[in-house]
């Protein structure tokens, strides 16, 4: 009797470690990813320091797949770019590409860009890749969107723009850097992106991406000036990152397909708005290990933020050896992001895991579910806060406990 109780509890542990590693192993990028290489030139070009919009888009659409277009020294002036499939620009060391100040280049028919206006989307972003397969931006130059500089004609630059429709509630059509659209295995590798207008890097709708050791900076004032924004994406890595900005670092969505399989890996962020999921969530959001991080000086940390009007299903999220100072709001779980949404698309965040996590400075701990049918659901697994800290939690089920003090990871 004995015998067969222990072998069936052995049967039974074994089960919960399959189930466990099983889960693991998902919450992540299947892919094996493994530090990109810089494809061979097919062109190199010199800048003047002038618009060179037409000779770069000349190259890439003549440079062959698996091939890059090399801007190898000086400085180039560009309006929007469209990359190729299986086409790179290798942007090299010393290098940058300015976007142009001249907001007319960047308008995409309506005659918006560079306006406030109640309409938006009114620009193209400066480097689009869309329906492409194995295209690339590389290289340690800068992408430098020229955010605060004043635009050509006008007294105002785009930050300037966004805080105006900020101050009228109205939209500024300001440019974002990069969009990636539709597409199939898209890398940044190394390159630095500045100053942008508006978002920094968009993911939509894309299978399998990598930013592997790209550097975003842009001042904590500019608004709407998100880091990297996957979306109805799957199949993602972003690893040695380095992201200030003025909102979101990285913000993962899901409003026309779910997002899925995302590994946030070896990055450090300083200002923004943190580490979050959402706003709009409502295809689902699953499958993110966020690993080996550290936040320092932001509004937020670990942040899950939406509403009944755009929320969806979130889970199987680990955060792992996450170390936080100076953070506002070092966790916070929001379900009604704005206060006065309707709809019935009910935020539900469930199977969401904090291990390893400490943070240094006092700070408000919030895990606020819609309802008791819909808590959330959290585990807490060697969560070390600072004393002086607030913890808030309504319709939550939390598993394990945080202890008040002080542990030893450095940030
Ligand atoms: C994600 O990667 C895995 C492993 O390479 C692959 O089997 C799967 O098809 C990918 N998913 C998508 C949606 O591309
Ligand atoms: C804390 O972060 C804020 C920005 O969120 C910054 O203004 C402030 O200087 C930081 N404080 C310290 C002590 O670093």
């Amino acid at each position: 009797m004995r015998r067969q109780r222990s072998y069936c509890l052995l049967a039974l542990s074994a089960a919960v470690l399959v189930v466990n590693t099983l889960q693991e192993v998902a919450a992540k990028d299947l892919r094996h990813v493994t530090e990109p290489k810089i494809p061979p030139a097919c062109e190199s070009l010199k800048g003047s320091g002038s618009d060179e919009t037409a000779v770069i888009q000349k190259a890439l659409n003549s440079c062959g797949k698996g091939k890059t277009v090399h801007l190898a020294s000086g400085t180039f002036i560009s309006g929007p770019l469209t990359i190729p499939s299986g086409v790179g620009l290798w942007i090299d060391n010393e290098v940058v590409l300015k976007a142009t100040s001249n907001a007319k280049l960047f308008d995409n028919g309506k005659n918006l860009c560079g306006t406030v206006s109640t309409q938006y989307n009114g620009c193209n972003p400066l480097i689009t890749m869309k329906n492409v397969d194995g295209s690339g931006i590389y290289g340690k130059g800068t992408i430098d969107g020229q955010g605060g500089v004043k635009l050509t004609a006008k007294t105002e630059s785009w930050w300037d723009l966004a805080h105006e429709a900020q101050v009228k509630n109205q939209y500024q059509n300001n440019p974002t850097l990069v969009d990636i659209e539709s597409s199939r295995e898209i890398i940044l590798y190394q390159v630095k992106i500045i100053n942008a207008p508006n978002y920094h890097v968009i993911v939509g709708n894309t299978n399998g991406f990598t930013a592997w050791g790209v550097t975003i900076n842009t001042p904590p004032s500019a608004r709407n000036t998100d880091g990297i924004d996957p979306g109805g994406s799957q199949n993602i890595t972003i690893n040695e990152c380095s992201i200030t900005t003025g909102d979101d670092n990285i913000a993962i969505k899901a409003h026309f397909a779910p997002t899925r399989h995302i590994s946030v890996t070896n990055c450090h962020f300083g200002p923004g708005h943190g580490m979050s999921i959402g706003s709009d969530i409502d295809q689902g959001v699953s499958d993110l290990t966020v690993e080996n991080l550290v936040q320092q000086n932001s509004l937020n940390g670990l942040q899950i933020k939406s509403d009944r009007s755009r929320g969806g299903l979130v889970t199987n999220v680990v955060y792992s050896n996450v170390c936080m100072r100076n953070v506002t709001n070092p966790i916070v779980l929001n379900t009604q992001y704005s206060k006065t949404a309707t709809g019935n698309h009910i935020p539900e965040y469930k199977g969401i895991v904090f291990k390893d996590i400490e943070v240094k400075t006092a700070g408000k701990f919030t895990f606020d579910g819609f309802s008791d049918a819909k808590p959330i659901e959290a585990t807490l697994n060697n969560v070390i806060i600072a004393k002086g800290s607030t913890w808030v939690t309504e319709h939550a089920k939390i598993n394990g406990k945080y202890v008040v003090g002080s542990g030893n990871k450095k940030c």
